[in-house]
């Protein structure tokens, strides 16, 4: 499917009501949580991204991005990462892990993340069954590499 991805430097630049809307009537309270702390966190400092997906018309259809997990240093977190129900099945949620994980790797040696829905969809992209506070997956940067000689 034809999609770009883009680096969020201003949230504001962006309609992110659909997304909103979706997430919270699917029960994921992640897009709302992000949006009201927009101005806190706003994933510019070093070490943490966050990205867009633009469909040809330029219209938002997901999002994701990573941060640094507390109290390890060598660890990221990522977070955020939601499709539209409608935009599902297409790739784009592949597309768009793979450019978070190919940049966080740049900084981090391990990711985690949470997810009780997309077992299957982190395990596609090697990520492995953990365990620790608010984790589920984890991908070492040692099996990313290996996996992508
Ligand atoms: N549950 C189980 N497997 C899933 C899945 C889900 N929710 N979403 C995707 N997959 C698997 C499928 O095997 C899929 O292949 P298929 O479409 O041929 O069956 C494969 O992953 C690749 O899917 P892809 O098209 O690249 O992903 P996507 O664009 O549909 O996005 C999610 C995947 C999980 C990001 C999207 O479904 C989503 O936003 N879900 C709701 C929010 C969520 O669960 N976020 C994760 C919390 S961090």
């Amino acid at each position: 499917m034809d999609m770009t991805i883009e680096r969020v430097n201003d949230f504001d630049g962006y309609n992110w009501l659909p997304l909103l809307a979706k997430s919270s009537q699917e029960g994921f309270q992640f897009i709302e949580y992000m949006l009201r702390n927009r101005r806190q966190e706003t994933f510019q400092e070093t070490g943490e991204a966050l990205f867009v997906v633009l469909s040809t018309t330029g219209q938002l259809i997901a999002c994701g991005g990573y941060t640094k997990q507390p109290h390890q240093a060598s660890t990221g977190r990522i977070r955020h990462v939601y499709v539209l129900p409608e935009a599902r099945s297409h790739g784009i949620g592949t597309a768009l892990l793979e450019k978070i994980v190919s940049e966080a790797f740049l900084t981090y040696d391990r990711l985690v993340l949470y997810s009780e829905q997309a077992d299957p969809f982190y395990q596609g992209l090697g990520f492995r069954p953990a365990t620790g506070e608010k984790i589920t997956h984890a991908l070492d940067k040692s099996a990313f590499a290996n996996s992508n000689r």
